[in-house]
């Protein structure tokens, strides 16, 4: 059976004046799925949510919603339900008003608002505010009865903003896991952005990875994490971030300013393949460098910057040969390593990124 397309975005272009806010995008949303628009500030996921929202018009490019070209259809006619990232509530109502206004003005019976109200005030646990006004609640309750009242009416479409960015990190956590099961429960379309990457991983079916306007990789959280396309989507994928070495192939070797990196025979093969590979970028992800304190042949001899234990993990960041850059290893917490501590560190073969030094593009 081949997957329904809920809403599909064909070369849209945004521009603001001179900006480019969205840069010729062409992306389905597929029937059910939650997808999340990750890219650091500035990259145009907001605007992409207007547009499809119907808040932006469009500068180039056409949007369809269900098979039906949405151009020029107001707001009002797409029944999407959004949550800003500047969510506004209605300052003179209740948060129990607040909550059932989307269906009080489509005139549902007082048994069913009241039903639904408590139904969702129980998942964001906001049941103890229903008398409050918004100036007498948190920025986070704030957030969470915005959220709830997106949630309150059966919309084709979810667009939510950044829901989750005032709340505590707890409580992020918390309701980043009630809003997957919700989604997945109600099976509702969800497009979702955030810069915030381990909420990209942890709630997506698919990412969008956005750079200046530009999908970079549209790909399941797996597909993003292990396989990332070029360098930007590897470096902004990750928490701490990808280590990388400029440096060169030369003869089955990847060969930096501090260390030479023997390849796998499978590896060169592969980059035989592409045809002519010289200056490239050598990538490891911090949780494939492996750090000891005695000798282990093929690995580098590395003086620690300085070891900071997480509880559950240590992070070891290490200078290699004369290296000014300071890398880094995730490692197990029983590694205490002292300042200037002398230690060995490799790199698990079957890990390692090779990036194009000109076009960033991933090569391995
Ligand atoms: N109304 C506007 N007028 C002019 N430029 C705008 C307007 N709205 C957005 N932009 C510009 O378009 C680009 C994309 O903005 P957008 O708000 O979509 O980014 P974003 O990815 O949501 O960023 P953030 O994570 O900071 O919310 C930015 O350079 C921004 O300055
Ligand atoms: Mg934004």
């Amino acid at each position: 059976m081949q997957t329904e397309i809920k809403a599909n975005m064909k070369n849209v272009t945004k521009r603001f004046g001179e900006v480019v806010a969205v840069n010729n995008i062409s992306l389905d949303i597929k029937e059910g799925e939650f997808l999340v628009l990750l890219g650091p500030s500035g990259s145009g996921k907001t605007t992409l949510l207007r547009l499809l929202a119907g808040l932006e018009e469009l500068t180039e490019g056409d949007i369809y919603i269900e098979d039906t070209l949405v151009n020029n259809l107001p707001p009002r006619h797409r029944n999407i339900a959004m949550v800003f990232q500047n969510y506004a509530l209605y300052p003179h109502m209740s948060v129990f008003e607040n909550l059932a206004y989307p269906l009080k003005i489509r005139k549902r019976s007082k048994e069913e608002i009241a039903k639904r109200v408590r139904e969702v005030a129980e998942v964001l646990e906001i049941s103890e505010l229903f008398k409050r006004r918004p100036k007498q609640i948190s920025g986070g309750q704030k957030q969470r009865v915005a959220l709830g009242r997106a949630m309150i009416r059966k919309a084709n479409l979810f667009l939510m903003d950044e829901p989750l960015s005032n709340l505590d990190a707890k409580l992020r956590v918390q309701m980043r896991a009630e809003l997957r099961r919700l989604q997945k429960s109600m099976g509702t379309t969800t497009v979702y952005v955030t810069h915030d990457q381990a909420e990209a991983m942890t709630l997506a079916d698919r990412v969008a990875v956005l750079n200046n306007g530009v999908v970079q990789q549209l790909d399941s959280p797996e597909e993003v994490y292990f396989h990332p396309v070029n360098r930007f989507v590897a470096g902004f994928v990750g928490s701490p971030q990808m280590n990388f070495f400029a440096g060169s192939y030369e003869e089955a070797k990847i060969k930096t300013d501090y260390f030479e990196y023997p390849l796998p025979p499978e590896v060169v093969k592969k980059l035989e393949k592409k045809g002519k590979v010289e200056k490239i970028y050598f990538g490891i992800r911090p949780e494939d460098v492996t750090v000891s304190k005695i000798e282990i042949e093929g690995a580098y001899n590395a003086r620690i910057y300085v070891s900071e234990l997480m509880g559950a993990e240590s992070f070891v960041f290490f200078t290699i040969g004369n290296s000014v850059e300071r890398f880094l290893s995730r490692t197990s917490p029983d590694f205490r390593g002292n300042m200037d501590e002398s230690i060995w560190v490799s790199f698990k073969e079957d890990k390692i990124h090779i990036f194009d030094y000109d076009t960033d593009a991933a090569i391995i």
